[in-house]
C-alpha cells in the first residue's frame, strides 16, 4: 500500500503540474427551473449506530464482525455525527444555496429488526426533524428510502435473495410515506441496485459480501425490481397527491466506450448488462430484462449444465407491473470504461463470464486522486444520450456525481470535475435535447466511503474525524459550486490537460 500512495502522489503532483485555467467559458446558461443539490446517505454520515433504539444492519455487522473487510478497518458508528449535527448539515446546505438535499433513511432507525411492526418512533421523529429543519430553509428534501443498510435480521433470511424482502421493503416504505409524504417533494426507492446486488451479493465489495456472482446477483435483482415496483405502484396509487411528488430510482453507470469501432456491439452489450438490466424493466417499452442478457445468461447456463438458465424468468403480469414505475431515471455516474469484447474461455459460472467483455482505461485519461476512476466528462454526455435515446427519453435527475480528492481544502481537482461535467450536461441539454432537470454533487462532506473507510474523500467540505466534534470546513468546491447555483453559470475552473 505504501508503494501504491507513492505512485499516487506523484499523480497528483503530475496532474495539479498539468491544470491550467480555462480561457473561454461556454454560453450555455443553466434555466431558473434546473435543481442543484447535494447528497449523503445514512450509514455514511449519521453515527449513533446503536442509538436511539436503532437496530443492527448488514454495515454494523460486516464492520464490527469483520473489520479487516475495510481499508483502514474503521466503520460508521460515528461517521460524521450527523444523527446529532443535522442541524449544523442543514446551515451549510443553507450557506450552499443549493434547491435540495439528497439524504437516505436508516431503515433500522425506523424498524430495527427489519420486520414491519411497532416503528421505532425516536427514528421516525429525526427524519421529521430533518425534513422540517430543511423545508424551513427552503431546501426540498430529496429522500432515498433505501441506500445499502439493509437490517441484519433480514440479511440472514437472505436478504434481497429471498422473496420475502418484497414485503418487508414495501411495509417499510409504506411507514415512511405515511410519515413524510405531505413534505417531501422528490423519493428515490432504491440507490444504486448494481452496488447491492452485483457488487453485495455476486462480489466482495460491498455487505453483505457474499461471493455468488452469476446467482445470488440474479435472485437479488429479481427481488429488488418487484420490491421497487411495489413501492412505485404504493406511492403512485396511494400518497402521490399529498404533495404532489415524484418517485423514481437511481442507477449507476459509467459510459462504456468501444475501444475500437468494430467493439461497438460489445460495448452495448456492456451497456444492457450494468445498467440496461435495471433499466429495461422500468424504462423500456416491452419491459422485460434486455434480449441480449437472456440469451448470453440462457446460453452460458445449458452449456455448464444448468437445466434452467440462471435468470429467473418475469411472468407476463410481472413484466407489465414493473413496466412505467419511475417518474424519471436517477443517475449516478461518475467515470467512463472502454471496452472489447472477451469470449469465455472456460465454465466459470459469474456475471463477468456472462458478459463476456472486458473493460479498461486508456492511459491518455487523467485519473482522479484516488487512482479509482478517470476523469472524462464527455462519457457523461454520451451517457445522457444514449439513456434519452434508449429508454424513450425520460426526465433524469443526476442524483450523484463527483470525485475525490488528495486532502487539504485546495480542491482543484474537485472544481475541475464539477466544471467539466457540468459543461457536459449543459451540452447534452442544449445540443442533444436530454431532459436533465437536476444535479447532485457528490458529497456534501467527507464520509465513510464503505471498504475504503475514511481514506476517500468525497466532500465539498472537510470533516475532521480525530475531533470528537466533527467539525466541517468548507473545501474550494463549495465556493465554485455556491456561485455556480447563483449564477445559473459554470464559472471557469482549472482544466486537467
Ligand atoms: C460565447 O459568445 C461569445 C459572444 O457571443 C463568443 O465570442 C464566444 O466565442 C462564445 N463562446 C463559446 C465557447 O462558444
Ligand atoms: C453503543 O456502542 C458503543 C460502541 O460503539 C458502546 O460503547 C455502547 O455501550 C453502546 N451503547 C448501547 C446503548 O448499547
Ligand atoms: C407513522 O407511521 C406509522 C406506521 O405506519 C403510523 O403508525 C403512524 O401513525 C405514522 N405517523 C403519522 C404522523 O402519520
Ligand atoms: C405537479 O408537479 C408537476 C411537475 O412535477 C407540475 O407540472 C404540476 O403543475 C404540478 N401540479 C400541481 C397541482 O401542483
Ligand atoms: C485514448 O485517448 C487518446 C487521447 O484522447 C485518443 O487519441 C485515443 O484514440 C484513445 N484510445 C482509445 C482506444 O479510445
Ligand atoms: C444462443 O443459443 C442460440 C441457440 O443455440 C443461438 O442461436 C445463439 O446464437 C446463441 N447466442 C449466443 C450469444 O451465443
Ligand atoms: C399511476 O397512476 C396513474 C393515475 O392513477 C395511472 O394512470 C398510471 O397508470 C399509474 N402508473 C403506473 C405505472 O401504474
Ligand atoms: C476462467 O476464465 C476467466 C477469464 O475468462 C479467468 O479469469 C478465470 O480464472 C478462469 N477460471 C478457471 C478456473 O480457469
Ligand atoms: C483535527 O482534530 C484534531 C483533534 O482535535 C486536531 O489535533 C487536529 O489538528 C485537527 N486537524 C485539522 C486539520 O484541523
Ligand atoms: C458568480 O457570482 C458571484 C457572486 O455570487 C461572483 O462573484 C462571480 O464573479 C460570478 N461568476 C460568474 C462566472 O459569473
Amino acid at each position: 500500500m505504501e508503494a501504491n500512495n507513492n505512485a499516487l502522489l506523484l499523480r497528483i503532483a503530475l496532474l495539479i503540474s498539468l491544470m491550467t485555467y480555462r480561457e473561454c467559458a461556454s454560453n450555455y446558461t443553466f434555466s431558473s427551473d434546473f435543481l442543484f443539490g447535494t447528497a449523503t446517505s445514512a450509514y455514511q454520515v449519521e453515527g449513533a449506530w446503536n442509538e436511539s433504539g436503532k437496530g443492527e444492519n448488514v454495515w454494523d455487522f460486516i464492520t464490527h464482525n469483520t473489520p479487516e473487510f475495510v481499508y483502514d478497518e474503521s466503520n460508521g458508528d460515528i461517521a460524521c455525527d450527523s444523527y446529532h449535527k443535522y442541524e449544523e448539515d442543514i446551515s451549510l446546505l443553507k450557506d450552499i444555496g443549493v434547491n435540495f438535499y439528497r439524504f437516505s433513511v436508516s431503515w433500522t432507525r425506523i424498524y430495527p429488526n427489519g420486520y414491519p411492526y411497532n416503528p421505532n418512533a425516536e427514528g421516525i421523529a429525526y427524519y421529521n426533524n430533518l425534513i422540517d429543519g430543511l423545508l424551513a430553509q427552503n431546501i426540498t428534501p430529496m429522500l432515498t428510502i433505501y441506500h445499502w443498510d439493509l437490517p441484519q435480521r433480514l440479511q440472514e433470511l437472505g436478504g434481497w435473495t429471498n422473496s420475502y424482502i418484497v414485503e418487508s421493503f414495501t411495509e417499510y416504505a409504506r411507514t415512511l410515506l405515511e410519515n413524510y409524504s405531505d413534505r417531501v417533494k422528490y423519493w428515490i426507492t432504491i440507490n444504486e441496485p448494481y452496488s447491492i446486488c452485483n457488487e453485495g451479493y455476486g462480489e466482495v465489495a460491498y455487505a453483505p459480501a457474499l461471493d455468488m456472482s452469476g446467482r445470488a446477483d440474479y435472485l437479488c435483482i429479481h427481488n429488488l425490481l418487484k420490491s421497487h415496483a411495489a413501492v412505485y405502484h404504493l406511492f403512485n396509487n396511494t400518497y402521490r397527491a399529498r404533495n404532489n411528488a415524484t418517485m423514481g430510482i437511481s442507477l449507476s453507470a459509467a459510459w462504456y466506450e468501444p475501444s475500437s469501432p468494430e467493439e461497438e456491439e460489445a460495448a452495448e452489450r456492456t451497456r444492457q448488462f450494468r445498467v440496461g438490466f435495471y433499466a429495461n424493466p422500468i424504462f423500456s417499452t416491452d419491459g422485460d430484462y434486455p434480449q441480449v442478457i437472456k440469451e448470453y445468461i440462457g446460453n452460458r447456463s445449458s452449456a455448464q449444465g444448468f437445466t434452467k438458465s440462471r435468470l429467473p424468468q418475469f411472468t407476463s403480469d410481472e413484466i407489465d407491473y414493473i413496466r412505467g414505475t419511475s417518474d424519471f431515471f436517477g443517475l449516478n455516474h461518475y467515470t467512463t470504461k472502454l471496452v472489447r469484447n472477451s469470449p469465455a474461455t472456460n465454465n466459470t459460472v459469474s456475471f463477468e463470464s456472462d458478459l463476456q467483455t472486458e473493460q479498461f482505461l486508456n492511459s491518455s485519461w487523467p485519473m482522479d486522486a484516488a487512482g479509482r476512476d478517470a476523469i472524462v466528462p464527455w462519457g457523461l454526455r454520451k451517457l445522457l444520450t444514449w439513456i434519452k435515446n434508449t429508454f424513450n427519453n425520460p426526465i433524469i435527475h443526476i442524483t450523484e456525481n463527483g470525485t475525490p480528492d488528495s486532502g487539504g481544502l485546495e480542491d482543484n481537482i474537485r472544481v475541475s470535475y464539477y466544471g467539466s461535467y457540468l459543461e457536459a450536461v449543459l451540452e447534452a441539454i442544449n445540443e442533444d435535447n436530454v431532459d436533465v432537470r437536476s444535479y447532485t454533487a457528490w458529497s456534501l462532506m467527507d464520509n465513510y466511503e464503505w471498504k475504503y473507510g475514511y481514506a476517500y474523500r468525497y466532500g465539498i467540505h472537510s470533516v475532521n474525524f480525530s475531533d470528537p466534534d466533527r467539525p466541517r470546513t468548507p473545501k474550494l468546491s463549495v465556493s465554485f459550486y455556491k456561485d455556480l447555483i447563483a449564477n445559473r453559470t459554470v464559472g471557469d475552473y482549472p482544466s486537467l490537460s
